[in-house]
């Protein structure tokens, strides 16, 4: 798909990786329209890239079904929004996981029912899940966070061949750790000096690649992460004895920390 004067709606876009791909989006020649509740970033990040804010909480149901009719006609959604849902289960409320659930996994899921009949229609369209490497591979304090990734990888391995005699093309992308905006940066994690890292324009011209190419899955990572992530997703036993002695229970306690209020 060229982006040239398409409509592109992206959720999260007062976040981190949000503000990069509504950016690269535009740069693309997109008209971008914003959603995330924070409307202060939203309108100043409207102005700067000529787009248009739209006020939503995603774990407000009801607010779903407002949102499409405000975003209009749309031809690429990115459901990008999403909780960091880290730390032991035990030290969620029930209330905290419904949420993980509806942000990360139900509301792309509803979103994308509510708008593909419409890109269908008018000739095609293309839809952009942002899931994790923990999608992929599951890491100590990442299980209702893992939970919600991998099933977006699902939901849209499945999608995107129901999608494709519509003219419909479906996505996922899969940052690692992203070093200079989003929930990994803003929660003051220290990684290990051997663990690399990319940017949030990194995931923005990720996304724009996904949907110009119709690529069914982009990772945003160094190559160490992903050739570490393709084999714990094929030996993960061996992966959590790898992780145990490299220490990632220390790392996922920093996480617990330093992303509690997002949740
Ligand atoms: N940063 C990373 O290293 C990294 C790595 C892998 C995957 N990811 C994924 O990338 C996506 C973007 O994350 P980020 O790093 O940009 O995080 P972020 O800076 O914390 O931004 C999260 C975005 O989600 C929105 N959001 C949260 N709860 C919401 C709700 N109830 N209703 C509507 N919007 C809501 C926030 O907007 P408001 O607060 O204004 O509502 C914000 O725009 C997420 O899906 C995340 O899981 C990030």
């Amino acid at each position: 798909m060229n982006l040239g004067g398409r409509t592109a709606l992206v959720t999260g876009a007062s976040g981190g990786l949000g503000q990069a791909i509504a950016r690269a989006l535009a740069r693309r020649g997109a008209h971008v329209v914003l959603t995330a509740r924070r409307t202060d970033v939203l309108k100043a990040l409207a102005a700067e890239v000529s787009g248009r804010a739209l006020a939503c909480d995603l774990s407000d149901r009801a607010a779903l079904g407002a949102l499409v009719a405000q975003a209009g006609p749309v031809d690429v959604l990115v459901a990008n929004a999403g909780i960091p849902g880290s730390g032991a289960i035990d030290s969620f409320t029930v209330e905290e996981i419904d949420r993980a659930l509806d942000v990360n996994l139900r509301a792309p899921m509803v979103l994308a029912r509510l708008m593909c009949e419409g890109m269908a229609q008018r000739g095609g369209g293309h839809i952009v899940f942002l899931s994790s490497l923990n999608g992929k591979a599951g890491a100590p304090g990442a299980s209702v966070y893992g939970a919600t990734k991998f099933g977006l990888r699902g939901f849209a391995q499945g999608l995107r061949e129901d999608l494709r005699p519509r003219g419909v093309g479906v996505s996922t992308v899969f940052p690692g750790f992203i070093r200079d905006a989003g929930m990994f940066a803003d929660s003051g994690a220290k990684l290990p000096s051997y663990v690399r890292t990319k940017t949030a324009d990194d995931v923005g011209n990720a996304v724009v690649r996904a949907i110009e190419g119709d690529r069914s899955e982009v990772d945003v990572a160094p190559l160490s992460l992903r050739l570490g992530t393709a084999v714990a997703a094929l030996a993960p036993e061996t992966a959590a004895r790898v992780q145990r002695r490299l220490g990632a229970s220390e790392l996922a306690g920093q996480f617990e920390a330093g992303q509690r209020d997002k949740r």
